[in-house]
């Protein structure tokens, strides 16, 4: 496969394109050479794909087919391109899923994971990767939370970017997916995200937004719902407005496969190319478009241009004979298991393991020796290895100490609670229980949302009995999403390991028994229970609608307005070792929206062993002309410390990260004023804060029309002066004797009215001329915010 492809590279562009150093120009002037002799039949192919996991060739012209396979934790790669690619597919490294990837707040080691996952596709001749997945996890329920990254836009656009520095750095492609507002997977093909323009442009799009400004993936992968009442794959607000005009994407959409409704209007949209390619339908409904008229052939043209270069860059980074190096990546994966462990409890010290006082170890739970290590649906790998604590621990850790195992429950069976009183005899004579529990695979899975957030019966309650007979008991959780636990105040320590991928039993290992000091950080918030959380009456949604009722209150923005203590915030991870904060500076106290801001913060590791911190900068404006959240993530850094070590992070700000998006005017404003500046180690903990000064310099319409009120347009100073002027015997009747203009008494009868109504509300003394001599005369005025 791989030689008849450099084939067809070689008849295509020849001495055109250098194989490792494309040149955009060339590549350019081939593609419209190629655009001028395709024809409109073989165009309205090349928009949709050949099969499953190809895109289409045009052999004729030598165009030849990309390989498109899932990700996003590892390659999912059918024996062939026509094949489903499920249970058969080819070995791969199963790194850890979404949530522990994000959970290790380390955007290096996620670019490793990148160029890892990006190494396989190079030898087993995959060009684009689907994922990352940065959709946000807008309900604990969501189906697929294991896939994604976090609750919050800026972590989850952080982590997704450097994903795909890693992936494209191997000249690999990838596909950001799924665009956007996907957060449920009830009615998934059909589900409208009514989701306001602020929340959708604050919230939603911002992780998208990130990662194709600061790592322009070769694809994205259009969303299966609909927006604002418009699919995915045919919206030109999402598709051209924002991801074209706004972001300046240079890639290509591809759909979500099966995800084309309206085959045209996603052309006309800038939807390159449908997926899977089954669907020759919709390739004739392109041709008939053209030729009836409907479509501009210029439209299809651009897109197929941008299709072909993106083909012709892929076929031309290529690589011959790339090792899979699945001994290199195993170890990788495990060292991204451990640096994602998130260590949420853990009192009088009881982990890590401590070899000399604890002599005897019960090992509990069928996960000890059956891990679960992915999640289920079009995500799953076929790891190259798995590996299970029991065997690691007597392999690695056995040495001076007896490990007893008990299995504790079936996984099989969620309310069978048969295995506990063995499993109680094993704890009783250990001198620690550490109980492996948490999800099973049925929990979580693409295409199903949650109904509960509820551990099985039999986890529940076997972490319980053994609390019971046992006080140093430590819980190791494996899920993809947050669990609650009843049972948080019978235990001593509770590890979130996450669906740790194929060596995440090693990892689990490595930070129990203290070889890697648990360093990972939530990036989703646990809430004590499900009638806690953000989404709670509008999700998944009714009626095929899914109301975004808590507008840009997602996790622990939520949390905080509403001050609802969560099981485990934002943020939070422990360590064995403790962290001191000091010293926060600003490089000025006040700034305008021009300016940068540089953040200092010192932070000394004060404890007994080597650790690392993730230090989170969060922001809050005192005061706003919209609502705005209490604290919202803006930066953050992970930086490993020695003892006694102290460093100093800086970070750089600008007048964005002071913005709020305002749907009338379309715009980020970054409104004068004062702003709060909080270091933390969790969104619960801030350590230290600092207050600045922001002076706009923006000059922003104000945009005013027939419908905005009397009030609003005398208190703006410019649009008083229009009033004053359209309508002045009014004014002059409510200004008091010897009073200038500009204290007139405004009757709240006439403040709190549209402009539309006061014809009627005047019996027409104010005429509709007069308002829309105002309204169009308002258009001009701008004013700082
Ligand atoms: C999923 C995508 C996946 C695609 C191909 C779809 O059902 O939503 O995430 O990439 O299938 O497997």
């Amino acid at each position: 496969m791989r030689s008849l492809s450099l084939v067809f590279i070689i008849l295509v562009i020849g001495s055109v394109i250098n194989a490792q150093n494309t040149d955009v120009v060339d590549i350019d002037s081939k593609v419209s050479q190629l655009i001028s002799e395709l024809t409109l039949e073989e165009k309205a192919s090349l928009c949709s794909g050949r099969d499953d996991w190809s895109t289409q060739p045009v052999e004729r012209l030598n165009i030849p087919w990309i390989w498109l396979a899932d990700g996003p934790h590892g390659l999912r790669r059918a024996p062939a391109t026509n094949k489903p690619g499920y249970g058969d597919q080819i070995p791969a490294t199963c790194f850890p899923t979404a949530s522990a990837l994000a959970a290790t707040w380390d955007l290096d080691l996620v670019y490793d994971v990148g160029v890892a996952i990006g190494e396989e596709c190079q030898a087993l001749g995959v060009n684009v990767l689907l994922g990352p997945g940065v959709n946000i996890k807008r309900s604990v329920l969501g189906g697929r939370n294991f896939e994604f990254f976090s609750e919050d836009p800026v972590l989850s656009g952080e982590i997704g970017a450097a994903f795909i520095n890693g992936v494209q750095s191997q000249g690999v492609g990838t596909s950001l997916k799924h665009y956007v507002a996907n957060n449920v997977e009830t009615m998934r093909m059909y589900m409208n995200s009514d989701v306001d323009t602020r929340t959708l442009n604050e919230i939603y799009l911002v992780p998208f937004e990130i990662a194709v400004k600061k790592a322009q993936p070769w694809t994205i992968m259009a969303c299966y719902n609909r927006v604002q009442g418009t699919y995915g794959t045919q919206s030109p607000y999402l598709l051209t407005e924002i991801l074209k005009d706004k972001w300046g994407f240079e890639g290509i959409v591809i759909s979500d496969w099966f995800a084309v409704v309206d085959r045209v209007k996603g052309i006309k949209s800038g939807m390159h190319i449908e997926m899977p390619g089954v669907n020759l339908v919709n390739d004739s409904l392109i041709v008939e478009a053209v030729k009836n008229g409907d479509l501009d052939e210029a439209t299809l043209d651009e897109l197929v241009k941008e299709i072909l270069t993106i083909v012709i860059k892929a076929k031309s980074l290529d690589k011959e004979n790339i090792d899979q190096n699945i001994v290199g990546h195993h170890k990788l994966a495990r060292q991204v298991a451990a640096e994602s462990i998130t260590l949420l409890k853990n009192d009088n010290a009881v982990l890590p393991v401590n070899k000399k006082k604890y002599k005897n170890i019960a090992i509990i739970g069928e996960f000890a020796i059956n891990p679960r290590y992915q999640g289920n649906g079009s995500s799953e790998v076929k790891p190259t290895q798995i590996d299970n604590v029991l065997d690691i621990l007597e392999a690695e850790y056995g040495d001076g100490i007896r490990i007893t195992y008990a299995q504790g429950y079936k996984l099989t069976d969620d309310n069978d609670f048969s295995l506990i009183e063995d499993a109680k005899k094993v704890a009783s004579k250990a001198d620690i229980a550490i109980i492996f529990a948490g999800l099973p695979l049925h929990y979580e899975s693409e295409g199903i949302d949650r109904k509960h957030i509820n551990m099985p019966a039999s986890h529940n309650k076997l972490i319980s009995e053994i609390a019971s007979i046992q006080k140093n008991t430590a819980v190791i959780l494996t899920n993809g999403s947050a669990v609650a636990m009843p049972w948080i105040n019978e235990v001593d320590a509770v590890t979130e390991a996450w669906l740790g991928g194929q060596a995440g039993a090693g990892g689990v290992c490595d930070a129990i028994f203290g070889t890697v000091n648990p360093s990972g950080k939530l990036a989703e918030t646990f809430p004590v229970k499900l009638e806690d959380t953000p989404s709670l009456f509008n999700f998944p949604g009714e009626e095929g609608n899914a109301l975004y009722g808590e507008r840009i209150f997602v996790g622990y923005r939520y949390y905080d307005e509403r001050n609802i203590e969560p099981l485990f915030p934002f943020g939070h991870g422990l360590s064995y070792t403790t962290f001191e904060y000091s010293n926060i500076s600003v490089s000025s106290e006040t700034i305008s929206d021009k300016d940068d801001l540089i953040v200092s913060v010192n932070v000394k590791n004060t404890g007994d062993v080597i650790g690392k911190e993730v230090v989170q900068l969060y922001i809050n404006d005192k005061e706003s002309t919209l609502t705005r959240p209490k604290n919202e993530l803006k930066q953050f850094a992970k930086v490993e410390l020695k003892p006694g070590e102290e460093k100093e992070i800086n970070f750089i700000l600008n007048s964005r990260d002071f913005s709020y998006f305002d749907s009338r005017r379309n715009l980020w404003i970054a409104e004068s004023g004062e702003f709060t500046i909080s270091a933390g180690s969790s969104s619960r903990d801030i350590r230290l804060t600092k207050t600045i000064k922001l002076q706009s310099t923006q000059n922003i319409p104000v945009a005013f029309d027939e419908y905005t009120f009397f009030k609003e347009y005398w208190d703006n100073k410019e649009t008083r002066e229009l009033l004053k002027e359209i309508v002045p015997n009014w004014i002059r009747g409510w200004t008091p004797k010897g009073k200038s203009l500009d204290e007139a008494e405004i009757p709240g009868f006439f403040s709190d009215h549209p402009m539309i109504k006061l014809p009627y509300i005047s019996n027409g003394e104010i005429t509709s001329e007069q308002v829309f001599e105002l309204v169009e005369k308002s258009k001009n005025i701008t004013f700082t915010p």
